[in-house]
């Protein structure tokens, strides 16, 4: 069992192949955007519904609740990024401090995480292309607007997104990233707007009674309900900040862009949450509202500004696709160096063209995103995102801790604050949200680690790097070099 607590060691964490490198070519602002892109997406456009249905007005606490738990969450992430300005996220955080057995499962964690979460996004997409359609009088047929378990056979708009996406991705990480500046401006707009035109709507009476199902999550004839169930879900409108730390190989200065990329991108998008939240629940009555595939259209369609309904829509439409990219981005990156390491076959760590793209593996998340997109119900696959997602930030924050503990030296250039504080209740945090998802959805997630542990026993456990040679140490200085440190 020795293998399961194998780590690479601190120093070596850059001691790879040249050829193999991504090319930095990222700063800060790039950054920043990449975050805010990662997380204004389905989250905020289309689960606030759920979450209201769960909560009732009390919805915007479970937002709140959420924002906590992710400053808390960014703290530690950004501490860990700049410590460990390497490719591949969680992943690599938990491979350096706690070994390669927890390391695997945080990598395939990160798969619900950005793949899953890539085809959720797909699915409220969808909803919202539905809804531009219909106000403008195309019928599509329900068979190709849903997954088999939502009255459909497949969701088509989901899948199509997903091929565009994954062609604009395999272009290379520069165009992407400046694509997605544009579509982040647009989504932050459309926002703005339904703010400004719902708050002068919003009546007390749509506050009452304010918390119709009590704090604590609970099921009753298999619906989930309270503030904290709520949050659970409405969690994943909050995650994607940590897209940024998994572009650190990619990045030119390293040490001050990530500590801006990810606060910065975490506060602005928490800002705007909770304006959208308390608007869209103040200004109309959330039972109208909850099941909505586009909620925040609907809310101004009733209040009686179908222009902006539209184009709340169509900016949605525009602009969901980047949260898609930037998602995509961060899952084929966490493969990239997953296969570096030995863990994936090999061939998947393959650069291809003049912007040494990683081909292969995009190609390949593209084909699992679009059909996961295409077969299930948003909330289902939104949750599992949310468990996978949970349990990397719940390794993040003790990976701090026990690096702190062993390594109490390593050059850090952001200093989680308040660590002793920060990190316990990131994690404790963490669990309390997990322990809220609907019981099947945690059934979901154990069966996904089962398959997970599988796989590694069968294949990783004996071809990781660690386990065939010793890390390639001749290139460090030049890497070195190139991360300025
Ligand atoms: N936070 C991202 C979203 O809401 C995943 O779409």
């Amino acid at each position: 069992m020795k293998f399961l607590t194998r780590r690479k060691a601190l120093n070596a964490i850059h001691g790879v192949d040249v050829s193999r490198r991504l090319k930095p070519t990222l700063s800060w602002p790039h950054l920043v955007a990449l975050g805010i892109g990662a997380i204004i997406g389905t989250g905020i456009y289309t689960l606030t519904g759920i979450g209201a249905e769960r909560a009732g007005p009390a919805v915007i606490l479970a937002f709140a609740a959420c924002g906590a738990l992710c400053i808390f969450a960014a703290l530690t992430y950004a501490e860990m990024a700049t410590a460990i300005p390497a490719a591949g996220s969680a992943y690599t955080y938990a491979y350096s401090v706690l070994g390669e057995g927890v390391a695997w499962i945080i990598g395939w964690s990160l798969i619900l995480e950005y793949s899953v979460t890539c085809s959720a996004v797909a699915v409220g997409w969808s909803g919202y292309m539905t809804g531009l359609l219909t106000s403008t009088g195309i019928h599509l047929p329900v068979v190709i607007l849903a997954g088999p378990d939502d009255g459909g056979f497949i969701n088509l708009p989901a899948v199509l997104i997903v091929a565009a996406v994954t062609a604009l991705l395999a272009r290379g990480a520069r165009e992407s990233a400046t694509v997605n500046i544009f579509l982040v401006a647009i989504k932050i707009t459309a926002l703005v707007a339904f703010v400004c035109l719902t708050v002068s709507a919003i009546r007390p009476e749509h506050f009452t009674p304010f918390m119709p199902y009590g704090f604590t999550s609970h099921t009753t004839n298999g619906e989930t309900k309270g503030v904290m169930a709520a949050a659970a879900i409405v969690f994943f409108a909050f995650f994607g900040f940590d897209a940024v730390s998994t572009s650190a190989e990619e990045v030119k200065n390293p040490r001050r862009d990530l500590t801006i990329g990810i606060i910065g991108s975490m506060v602005v998008s928490t800002i705007v949450y909770m304006a959208v939240a308390a608007c869209a629940v103040g200004a109309w009555p959330y039972t109208e509202f909850a099941r909505s595939g586009e909620p925040l259209a609907f809310i101004l369609r009733s209040l009686n500004h179908p222009f902006a309904a539209f184009a709340v829509g169509a900016a949605a439409v525009i602009a969901l696709p980047s949260v898609i990219l930037v998602m995509m981005f961060g899952q084929t990156r966490v493969f990239f160096v997953m296969a570096r390491d030995g863990l994936l076959p090999h061939w998947l760590s393959r650069l291809s063209g003049e912007r040494r793209a990683p081909l292969n593996i995009t190609l390949i998340v593209g084909t699992f995103v679009a059909i996961i997109g295409g077969m299930f119900r948003l909330d289902q696959i939104a949750e599992l995102s949310n468990a996978g997602t949970l349990l990397a930030f719940i390794s993040v924050a003790v990976c701090v801790m026990v690096l702190r503990i062993s390594n109490p030296n390593l050059s850090r250039p952001f200093r989680c604050p308040a660590v002793w504080v920060v990190a316990p209740l990131s994690v404790i945090g963490c669990a309390y949200f997990m322990s809220s998802l609907p019981p099947m959805t945690l059934v979901r997630f154990a069966i996904w680690n089962a398959v997970g542990v599988t796989v590694y026993l069968a294949y990783g456990r004996r071809k990781s790097h660690l386990a065939a040679k010793p890390l390639v140490l001749d290139k460090v200085d030049v890497i070195e070099a190139e991360f300025g440190s």
